[in-house]
This record gives C-alpha cells, sequence and structure tokens, in this order.
C-alpha cells in the first residue's frame, strides 16, 4: 500500500467510527483498525481529524462561453480551487452548437478538459434544440459515459413543453437523467421589458424581473411534465419554496424527481441585490427571500433536497461591471466550488445538520444519481481514494486571497468557517495541503458514468 491514513473519524453517509484507511494503486483497499504499515507505506496521522469521501460537485461551468466572453476559471483553475476545497469530482457541461453531433461536441469539451484538469471530472450533455437526430444521438452520448443531458426553459435555447416531452421520454428508454434550468421564458421576459421601459435597470430588479413566481411557475410545469412521462427529473439550483412543495409532492407519490441547491441560496438572500455591489451577486435564478432560504433549510434537513451543489459560474468585476447601469447586461453566475464542502460542513460543525447529512448531499447522493456510485462517494474497501481531511478544530474566513480560483473577487468574502479541509487526494494522489495546491493538470480522467 502506498498511503495508510491512521486514527481518524471516517465519516459516510451511513455513520461515522473511527479506523485506519488503506490505500492502493489509488483504490481504497481496507477501512479497519491497527492496520500496520507495509515497508514503503506514507503513514498519515489523522488523530482529530475527520477522514471524508471527497465531494462531488455535479455542477460547474468551467471556461463557460458567454457572448463573446467566458466565465473565469477554465478545467486548471477550477479544478484547481475545488481540490483546495475538498472537491474530488466535478460534472461540468458540454454546450454542443445548432446543429453539431453531440458526441463530437463531448470529443471537443473533453479535449479541452483532460490536459488541464486536476482532479477527476464527468460532463453533462447541454441540449439546445430537439430533433430526430438529437433524440437519435442520445443513446450514443449515454454510451459514452453521459447518463445526463440538461435544458433549459429560458434563455435562447429554451425548449417548448412538447420537445421536453420528447426529451423526457427518450431519456427513459435510454437510461438517463434529465436535468432542467426551470424559470419562466414568458413572465420573466415580460417583467424585464417593463422594468426596462420604466428604467429599473439596477441589480435589485434582476432578483424583481426572476422573483419566487417566476421560478416556482416553470418547476411546476417540469415535475408535471416529468410526472406524465415517469421520467427521472433533476431540477438543478432550485432556489424558491413554492418549487420545492412542487418537488415535494411528486417525491411523496413515487416519481424519480430530485433537486439541487447551491449554496448561495442557503447563505444568503435576495437583500444582496440592494447592496452596491449587488450585480457581483447576480446569478439566475437569483437568490430568493427568507421564505425560500427557510424552506430550503428544511428541505436541506427532511431530505427532500437531495443534493447541494455550486452552479460555480464566476465572471471578474470588470466583466460584472458591465452591468452596474444595466441588470440585463450583466453576466449571470457565482462562484462556489472551492466553498461547497467548506460551507456545508461549517454548518454541521456548528450543529444544524449532522456530518454524516453533508457527505450524503456533497457526495454519495451526487454519485448515486449521476451513475459513479460504484467508485465514488464513499470511504470503503474498492472505491476511488478520493479523499478529504478534515479539521474541525480550524477557524477559518473566507477571502479572495485565500482562495484557487483565478477570480478577482469571491462573494464569500468575510464569511467566517467553523473547521476546514487540510489535505484533499484524488485517487490516492495529494492534491491540496495546509492551504496549499500540491496537484498537477492532466491528473484528472474522465468518468464514465452509467445509470
Ligand atoms: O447564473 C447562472 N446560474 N449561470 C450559469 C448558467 C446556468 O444557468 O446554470
Ligand atoms: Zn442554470
Ligand atoms: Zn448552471
Amino acid at each position: 500500500m502506498e498511503l495508510l491514513i491512521k486514527n481518524g473519524t471516517v465519516v459516510n453517509a451511513d455513520g461515522s467510527y473511527v479506523a485506519d484507511v488503506a490505500v492502493r494503486d489509488g483504490n481504497i483497499i481496507m477501512v479497519e483498525q491497527d492496520i500496520r504499515p507495509e515497508t514503503m507505506t506514507e503513514v498519515v496521522d489523522a488523530s482529530g481529524l475527520l477522514v471524508l469521501p471527497g465531494a462531488i460537485d455535479v455542477h460547474t461551468h468551467f471556461e463557460l462561453p458567454f457572448g463573446e466572453i467566458s466565465s473565469a476559471d477554465d478545467f486548471f483553475s477550477g479544478t484547481r480551487a475545488a481540490a483546495c476545497g475538498g472537491v474530488t469530482t466535478v460534472i461540468d457541461f458540454i454546450t454542443p452548437e445548432r446543429g453539431e453531433s453531440l458526441v463530437e461536441a463531448f470529443e471537443k469539451r473533453n479535449a479541452i478538459a483532460t490536459p488541464k484538469a486536476c482532479i477527476d471530472y464527468g460532463l453533462h450533455m447541454g441540449i439546445s434544440e430537439i430533433n430526430m437526430a438529437v433524440l437519435d444521438e442520445m443513446e450514443a452520448v449515454v454510451g459514452a459515459g453521459i447518463p445526463s443531458f440538461k435544458v433549459f426553459m429560458t434563455y435562447a435555447s429554451r425548449i417548448t413543453d412538447e420537445e421536453f416531452t420528447k426529451t423526457l421520454s427518450r431519456a427513459k428508454e435510454v437510461g438517463a437523467v434529465i436535468m432542467v434550468h426551470a424559470e419562466d421564458h414568458e413572465a420573466l421576459e415580460a417583467l424585464r421589458a417593463e422594468f426596462i421601459v420604466a428604467g429599473k435597470t439596477d441589480a435589485w430588479h434582476h432578483y424583481l424581473s426572476r422573483p419566487e413566481a417566476v421560478e416556482a411557475k416553470a418547476v411546476e410545469k417540469a415535475v408535471s411534465l416529468a410526472v406524465d412521462t415517469g421520467s427521472m427529473l433533476y431540477i438543478v439550483h432550485l432556489a424558491c419554496a413554492e418549487g420545492l412543495a412542487a418537488v415535494e409532492i411528486a417525491k411523496k407519490n413515487g416519481y424519480p424527481v430530485y433537486a439541487e441547491t447551491c449554496p448561495q441560496y442557503l447563505n444568503f438572500t435576495c437583500d444582496v441585490y440592494k447592496q452596491p455591489d449587488g450585480r457581483n451577486f447576480v446569478c439566475s435564478p437569483p437568490i430568493k427571500g427568507k421564505e425560500s432560504q427557510d424552506a430550503l433549510w428544511r428541505g436541506i434537513k427532511n431530505g427532500s433536497i437531495n443534493t447541494v451543489a455550486t452552479d460555480h459560474c464566476p465572471f471578474q468585476t470588470y466583466e460584472k461591471d458591465r452591468g452596474v447601469n444595466d441588470f440585463t447586461k450583466i453576466p449571470n453566475g457565482v462562484m462556489g466550488v472551492e466553498n461547497l464542502y467548506p460551507y456545508m460542513l461549517s454548518e454541521a460543525n456548528k450543529g444544524s445538520l449532522s456530518f454524516e447529512r453533508v457527505v450524503e448531499l456533497c457526495s454519495s447522493t451526487p454519485a448515486r444519481i449521476f451513475g459513479c456510485a460504484s467508485d465514488k462517494g464513499a470511504i470503503a474497501p474498492g472505491f476511488d481514494a478520493d479523499i478529504v481531511l478534515y479539521d474541525p478544530s480550524l477557524d477559518f474566513v473566507i477571502s479572495q486571497k485565500n482562495m484557487h480560483s483565478t477570480i478577482d473577487y469571491t462573494i464569500w468574502e468575510g464569511t467566517a468557517i467553523k473547521g476546514y479541509p487540510v489535505r484533499t487526494y484524488s485517487r490516492g494522489v495529494l492534491v491540496y495541503k495546509d492551504g496549499e495546491f500540491r496537484g498537477t493538470p492532466g491528473h484528472g480522467r474522465f468518468v464514465r458514468r452509467c445509470l
């Protein structure tokens, strides 16, 4: 064995206990008490530390084109930041051009990611047009290790209800999950137009043009289409109470409907858009009011929220500044890949939820929903040695200066975090230690997934 982590508290979704963790060839081979090292084994004393499966952030946008600019982190800086926050797998997106073969779009995106990724990564397939060729090719995409497709109910790439139904049905046939960005296009366009005519163009009106009701209407529609087809549906970045209520009803009736929320919706309220730097918080769906925040926390605690992922899609200050006088010009998206696990674990450390539940939300359930649970999401023999050592006694204050992304600000500036990761291993290789990145581009592998 190359690595032996001794005397830590192993935390999985189903329980915690003190044990040693032995790693050979990048895999966990034993989790037991009193394992003896071999001659060449590196022994790490984890007394007083938690030994966690690495987080799986199933929602990142590295180098995402947005008009003529791109989101700030590429696959190198994005996965570097991820590793430093205890994330050992990300799942990013492929955005095919109209008319482009989905498999070719995958090959192009994968060629960009492979030499840069410092940790393992998967890809979801974006779908922006529905026709026979696209529906046909979905099977080959699943065969290539991508059993997850994302559709939009707004933006230029939105699909109609009829197309949505066809996609859901086809996904069921080929063994895939449909992810949806749910905001009602007509409703938000009408509000936007009204505000622009009235000259109400500050960041607060970004929120007012996409309020709770706009998101709820689309979530309710998406859930009802999934219920009609009996297909697997995953609502990305759920941010409102009424949307969660629709998800809860479908779940109660036994439908495979899943919900993801993001740390920004759990930690902030829409009041941030009234701040002078409100544009820096602009993302879609926008951060909602306190009632929604409370409902999301209830969902985290009672199980109706399945995953927490980040929607990491930051833009530099000067790019956000384009919208200083007009919210419609602000590139949408905020940062979070380095904050996900520390923030959620800090909440556990403060007593809001258990460490096991955080592992479930950020690692084991994402692995199960997205089809990589045979290798990732637990500290157990046979699993990849994607391991985070976490010191619950550390105090950490988030600042742009101690983050590892390329972004020049953070919405998390000044946030106090109780406890922090001290080491991250990706398949047994140390990629982060005590505040410093230790990984290498090209180490990360494409994760072929299967549902
Ligand atoms: O504002 C956001 N969320 N930007 C990233 C793209 C998306 O819609 O998820
Ligand atoms: Zn989205
Ligand atoms: Zn997104």
